[in-house]
């Protein structure tokens, strides 16, 4: 392990696909301090691809390309590993690399059945490593912001909270990449793909143990390209009395910016996509000071990623550089990763609850 301060951290990805330049770009914010030196993906011309587009963005040598994580682990040695990979692949890779003596960064979900979230979790015991689990939304400024009022209680106690996602995904969407829309190697769909993050920032905002969930799975507008859900209605309880209503779908002509709203005793947290976050008295006027909160430059993480960002693309990227820049901070200290296993599991639990029911119903 290269785990001296000083030495560069040294990475490697398993998974090339779609995700993987924004882990990339992510690296990029950070190179003086982090090394991308191996990439693993059964599909070879996916991983020279993104060497050769590593090496030109970096100015580092090309990461050294294998066709499995089990080749690359035996050839190099990685710090740090990005499982980058099919769902039902995460929970496989990831033990293996923290067997070896890495950290992983998992993108979500951590694992598609409960009881693969204890092998998990078990595996990170005994390893000693960090897992961190990919929500970024968690650092989207808007969260941020909301998320430090609510924790200080600035408003009182939280009554209600309400969570939207209507988003578009369409056949080609499902067909480019054959294992999502199936049970076995998306484990779900909708909720635990795009609304787990919209359903973590709900839970994380609220910050309050759920008591009970109802919840509907419907397979409306995709139903001839897809088994799994692409629409869902949950009402939740927390253990404090409050009332949480979500509603997701992947069936709107457009992907909106989600929105969040957390009704409190003295006000209203709005948050509208990344950025936009409102506060209102119960009657619904701006409350001041806290009408003021308006995102006014870049942190130095987020502007750094701009020069990668291709164009027409400015909303990329940015909160996964944040969580990796955070992650690779934590990892450098010996600090704990705040969205570790039990963080990346609160939307998570909630939604393979859902789909269990869905499947004793049937
Ligand atoms: N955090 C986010 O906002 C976000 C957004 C998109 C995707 N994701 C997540 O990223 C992950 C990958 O999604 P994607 O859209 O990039 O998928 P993708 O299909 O575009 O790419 C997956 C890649 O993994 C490779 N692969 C398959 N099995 C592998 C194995 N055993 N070892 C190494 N590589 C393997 C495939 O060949 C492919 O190149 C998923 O978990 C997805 O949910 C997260």
């Amino acid at each position: 392990m290269n785990n001296n301060r000083n030495q560069t951290i040294q990475v490697a990805f398993a998974g090339c696909g779609t995700i993987a330049p924004l882990h990339l770009i992510g690296l990029l914010a950070q190179r003086e301090a982090v090394q991308l030196v191996g990439l693993a993906d059964p599909d070879l011309d996916a991983a020279k691809s993104l060497a050769r587009q590593a090496a030109e963005l970096s100015g580092q040598g090309e990461p050294a390309v294998f066709s499995s994580l089990d080749e690359l682990l035996a050839a190099i040695h990685p710090d740090v590993v990005h499982i980058l990979t099919p769902h039902h692949t995460h929970v496989g890779l990831a033990c293996q690399a923290l067997q070896a003596g890495c950290h992983v960064l998992l993108e979500k979900p951590a694992a598609t059945q409960k009881a693969d979230l204890e092998i998990l979790a078990e595996a990170v015991r005994r390893s000693g490593r960090q897992l961190g689990i990919c929500l970024q939304n968690r650092y989207n400024f808007a969260a941020r912001e909301a998320r430090q009022l609510l924790a200080a209680k600035t408003f009182g106690p939280v009554l209600a909270a309400r969570g939207f996602l209507t988003w578009w995904r369409d056949d080609q969407y499902y067909l480019q990449s054959p294992w999502r829309g199936r049970w076995a190697t998306e484990g779900g769909g909708l909720m635990i793909n795009q609304a787990i993050h919209t359903l973590d920032l709900l839970l994380w905002l609220v910050d309050e143990p759920v008591t009970s969930v109802k919840g509907h799975l419907h397979t409306d507008h995709l139903e001839h390209v897809i088994e799994v859900e692409d629409t869902a209605s949950l009402l939740l309880r927390f253990e404090t009395g409050a009332t949480g209503v979500f509603y997701a779908t992947n069936a709107y002509p457009t992907s909106s910016d989600p929105f969040l709203e957390i009704v409190c005793e003295q006000a209203i947290v709005r948050l509208e996509g990344s950025d936009r976050i409102t506060v209102l008295d119960r009657s619904g006027n701006l409350l001041e000071p806290f009408d003021q909160i308006v995102k006014t430059g870049e942190d130095a993480v987020s502007e750094a990623v701009d020069q990668f960002i291709p164009a027409g693309k400015s909303y990329w990227g940015k909160s996964h550089a944040l969580l990796i820049a955070d992650f690779y901070q934590k990892v450098r200290k010996e600090q704990p990763f705040a969205i570790d296993l039990t963080e990346g599991r609160r939307a998570l639990d909630i939604l393979l609850d859902l789909y269990e029911a869905k499947r004793r119903r049937q």
